[in-house]
This record gives structure tokens, sequence and C-alpha cells, in this order.
């Protein structure tokens, strides 16, 4: 076991678990706090959603679970290794391996066709036969059999997030991190994605955490948590 994993029976059951996690940005008059001591803890294979309103530290939360950012204090775990104590020069491994992100906005290379997006976190390692054919078989998966050769500016929104989805799970990630993944589709395209997701988490054993404020993604999820001015609660508050 190495330095950054912890024993507990507690911590091999779950997956994710944040304590006393906090945020603050910048000083003085521009100081934000925008995560005040989120206790998170979710267990391999659920299907989690963090509900909450536009700045109440959805995106931040999700940064920090992705350890894409650093906290300010508090710890992070994911799948046992306590990302919020790794160096940076190794966080990069532990985000591709046991990681994958969905964003609203898709972040897509333009210039490279549906496979080749699909391919891009294994072209540091080598995009071998065996990863292309399992991200043919993603794209299979998530309904783009047919547009594999098309480049995000040739496919719909809807497509273009089923891209995202495919890409997150090419190596076959842990936890599977989305950000408002609904945010920029129309009212049933959203709902077509909100199921993919929801038939990957229970066909595929996939484990996800969704911050968003799409109450449709509340009422798929097995857990719901409501994140409001930083603070993390079960129960939703009055806004709700
Ligand atoms: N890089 C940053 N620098 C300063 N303030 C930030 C930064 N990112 C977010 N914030 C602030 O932190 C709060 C939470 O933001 P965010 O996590 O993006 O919320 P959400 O995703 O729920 O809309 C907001 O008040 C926002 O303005
Ligand atoms: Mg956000």
């Amino acid at each position: 076991m190495s330095e950054h994993q912890t024993g507990s029976e507690d911590q091999r059951k779950s997956i994710v678990v944040t304590q006393k996690l906090t945020k603050i940005y910048g000083k003085g008059a521009t100081r934000v706090a925008a995560l005040k001591g989120v206790n998170l803890r979710v267990r391999r294979g659920e299907f989690v959603a963090v509900l909450g309103p536009s700045g109440s530290g959805k995106t931040t939360l999700l940064n920090m679970l992705g350890a894409l950012d650093r906290p300010t204090s508090g710890r992070v775990f994911i799948d046992r290794v306590e990302t919020s104590k790794v160096p940076e020069r190794r966080l990069y491994k532990i985000r591709r391996e046991k990681l994958g992100f969905i964003f609203q906005t898709y972040y897509l290379v333009p210039t490279l066709n549906a496979l080749q997006n699909v391919l891009m976190p294994v072209l540091p390692i080598r995009a071998n036969k065996r990863y292309k054919k399992r991200a043919v078989r993603l794209l299979e998966i998530v309904g783009l059999k047919d547009r594999m050769h098309h480049k995000p500016g040739e496919l719909s929104g809807g497509e273009q997030q089923r891209v995202t989805i495919a890409r997150a799970l090419i190596l076959n990630p842990s936890v599977i991190l989305a950000d408002e993944p609904t945010g920029n589709l129309d009212v049933k395209t959203g709902a077509e994605i909100i199921e993919l997701m929801r038939w990957l988490n229970k066909e595929r054993g996939k484990t996800f955490i969704i911050v968003t404020h799409d109450r449709r993604i509340a009422e798929t999820a097995e857990r719901v948590f409501y994140l409001m001015d930083g603070r993390l609660s079960d129960v939703p508050a009055e806004e709700y």
C-alpha cells in the first residue's frame, strides 16, 4: 500500500470521499469561499447527483474531486488514494487512470473525428489496435456507429456529448465526473443523455457523480445532494 492510501474499512467501500473540504479563491476584497467544509461519501457503483444553483460551488467541487485544482483545506480520496496529498507530477496519472470527465461544453478537438477524439486520452500511451477496437465499441454503445468519422462541427450537441461520454470511458475509469452534462442540450436530447449515463451506471456498473441544476438528473439519481453557497446537504434547502 502506498503512502497515500488508507486502509480503513470505510475507505474501502467508498470510491470518492471528501473530508472538510474547503476552497477559497482570491484574497482580501476579492476573496470568495466557494466550498465551506464539504463532506461527501460516494460508494462504488452509485449514481449521485449534486444539485445546486449557479454559483453554489458545483464546478469547484467537481474540480476538487477530479484533482483538476487543489483544495484550500480538507481531504479528497479517490479510490482510496488521497489525491489532495499527491504531488502535481503524479496527479496526471491518477486523473487518467481513475477518472473520466464529461463537461457542459464537450471540449472536443475540432480537427479530429469522433473516433480520434475518443482515443485522445490514450494517445500518450499508444493508440494501438486494442484501444481502437474499444473506441469503436464505445461509439457503438453511445449510439454513434454511423458518425465515427465525423468531426465535432458535423455533429449535433447531443452527438458531441455522446462522443465525450465514450471518451470518458476509454481508459475504463473508476469514476465518471460530469459538470452540467445536459446544460447545453434541449430537453429531449438532454433526457437521452441522462438515460445513456444511467444505463452505463446500471448495466456497466460505472460510478457517476454529476453536478447540475437539471432536476431531471436528480429525479433519476440514487442519491441527491444539495449544494447551497458552498455547503453540501442531503436535504434540500427551502429554495428547492
Ligand atoms: N477561479 C475563480 N476565481 C475566483 N472566484 C471563482 C473562481 N471560480 C469560481 N469562483 C467563484 O466561486 C463560486 C462558486 O463558483 P462555481 O464553482 O463555478 O459555481 P457553479 O459551478 O455552481 O456555478 C462563485 O461565487 C464563483 O464566482
Ligand atoms: Mg459550474
